[in-house]
């Protein structure tokens, strides 16, 4: 490739994706920490919840959403979405020309790194803990790391309602976390990223002992790092104008404009609404 080539593919925008707004939380650190990156997001809007859904439908709408991100020529693909990651990131992997990265590794190293007591919690999506994904890849390297894990399925509907700071959260977090409490972990993996939107209720029901890992984080931090490798940063700040973020959505754009709105430090130009099953 020639340099200018190397220079245009170094400007194309990363993809970034999740059944809602859950992956904002991923994309919102993406802003932080590569600022010079373009951002592409699409939520599956008209299909949340993924976490009640089974390993083959998940799978099948991450293919139709990589399709599309590919389609607006991304340079790279993060799954903001740990369902997704969970259930097709391998798939996914072996089936691109381009960097995917998921949000469970990352998740992993940090909570591997903030547990003193060798007792990690972690709170996802049904399809999240029934395939057991972190506790292969946490007990496959420290196999005397206790790793439990607790299905919230009413959290991703609360958040999509924007339901983040309200006495109906916090009943259903003293609900499905009471129980977390009392069995000793140090650290809890907020292992679906609708779940930092809430973390001020989860963090008042776990109490100041427990460190909360909210896995984008590193998930940015590794995304850098592989675009790092790979030589494909961008060096160079998109001018005003330059759609520089880009948002997608299956349903609701309105909505979720709104929702995006409130939780960016600065407006977000538009929501589009596309139909995801053309892909
Ligand atoms: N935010 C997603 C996750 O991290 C999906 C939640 C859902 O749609 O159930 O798992």
């Amino acid at each position: 490739m020639g340099s200018d080539e190397t220079e245009k593919v170094r400007q194309l925008p990363i993809g970034v994706f999740d059944s809602g707004v859950g992956g904002l939380t991923v994309v919102r650190e993406i802003m932080r920490q590569i600022p010079n990156e373009r951002i592409i997001y699409f939520g599956d809007t008209a299909r949340v919840p993924y976490g009640s859904k089974s390993r083959e439908t998940v799978t099948k709408y991450a293919r139709q959403i990589v399709r599309f991100l590919k389609s607006c020529h991304v340079k790279a693909i993060v799954i903001a979405c740990n369902t997704a990651s969970s259930f097709a990131l391998d798939q996914i992997e072996q089936e691109s020309d381009i960097p995917v990265l998921g949000v469970v590794k990352p998740g992993v190293k940090t909570a591997v790194a903030a547990t003193k007591n060798k007792k990690i919690g972690v709170i996802a999506t049904e399809g999240t803990i029934s395939s057991q994904i972190y506790t292969k890849y946490i007990q496959a390297v420290h196999p005397e790391m206790e790793i439990l894990g607790k299905a919230c399925p009413l959290f991703v509907p609360l958040v999509e309602e924007g339901l983040l700071e309200d006495p109906v959260t916090d009943e259903i977090a003293e609900r499905y976390l009471g129980g977390l409490k009392d069995l000793g972990i140090d650290t809890l993996i907020l292992g679906c990223t609708h779940y930092p939107l809430i973390r001020g209720t989860i963090g008042r029901v776990m109490g100041e002992s427990v460190t909360l890992v909210n896995p984008a984080y590193e998930t940015a931090l590794a995304l850098k790092q592989l675009l790092d490798e790979q030589h494909l940063l961008c060096e160079t700040k998109p001018g005003l104008g330059d759609n520089k973020y880009r948002f997608f959505v299956s349903d609701g754009a309105d909505k979720f404009q709104h929702f995006a709105n409130s939780i960016f430090k600065y407006g977000i130009l538009s929501a589009k609404q596309i139909n995801i099953e053309e892909y």
